[in-house]
């Protein structure tokens, strides 16, 4: 199976996982990425089963309503009992690297709301040590050089990322070289730099279940 292939695979096993705990009041949060679009695709098969969902960027707000999916404010949507997205990176423990696509804040805010964070990822997404996908940290833009020479401080290299506005209004910088063999440690470091809104690492809040797609099926790990 290729890349794309295997990304279908473990959206229908998310589908397959949440579908007989849905009812006509469910909202379930949907993340962001092209392996979350193959789950938004599949989504759209069984509209009458939920209410609707709530989105962790704008993108995905788009293709769920394009589907007819209603999509609802995280203020105003009740519990959320699962949140599905991808990742850039997964490690044994299900703590993640997010944020590749630059929605890691809305991101981040939803997983912490719901009760189960199903993350779904090719096979390749799977590593020993975080940190060999450069760890996003979104920036408000006047504190950008201030970040960077902090980030330098902890070791890492920080690289701007050119031409991208998140949709909250600010700016990605990419982290790289940075160690993360202590991912808890590292993102309590980041969160404590004043000017970054939110690192990518979810290492607080590691995925509950990951659905990993390889060559011999769909593997789940919790
Ligand atoms: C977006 C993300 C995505 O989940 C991550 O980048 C993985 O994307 P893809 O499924 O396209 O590989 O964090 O901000």
């Amino acid at each position: 199976m290729n890349q794309d292939e295997l990304k279908k695979a473990v959206a229908k096993a998310a589908l397959d996982h949440i579908r007989p705990h849905l009812d006509q009041e469910s909202v379930i949060g949907v993340g962001t990425g092209s392996t979350a679009n193959c789950f938004i695709d599949l989504l759209a098969d069984i509209r009458t089963d939920f209410d609707g969902a709530v989105a962790s960027s704008d993108a995905t707000a788009e293709r769920l309503k394009s589907h007819g999916i209603p999509v609802y404010d995280l203020n105003s949507a009740g519990p959320l009992e699962f949140y599905i997205d991808g990742a850039d990176e997964t490690n044994e423990r299900l703590e993640l690297i997010k944020g590749g696509g630059g929605a890691l804040t809305r991101e981040k805010i939803v997983a912490a709301v719901a009760k189960t964070f199903i993350c779904i990822a090719d096979g390749s997404k799977k590593v020993d040590i975080l940190g060999a996908f450069p760890l996003p940290v979104e920036v408000v833009p006047m504190a950008r050089s201030h970040v960077g020479r902090e980030i330098v401080k902890l070791g890492g290299d920080p690289v701007y990322r050119e031409g991208f506005t998140t949709d909250n209004g600010n700016i990605i910088l990419d982290i790289h070289n940075l160690d993360i063999s202590r991912p808890l440690q590292v993102e309590e470091q980041l969160n404590n730099i004043v000017g970054i809104v939110t690192n990518g690492l979810f290492a607080r809040r590691p995925a509950d279940l990951l659905l990993l797609g390889t060559e011999d099926g769909v593997k789940s790990f919790s």
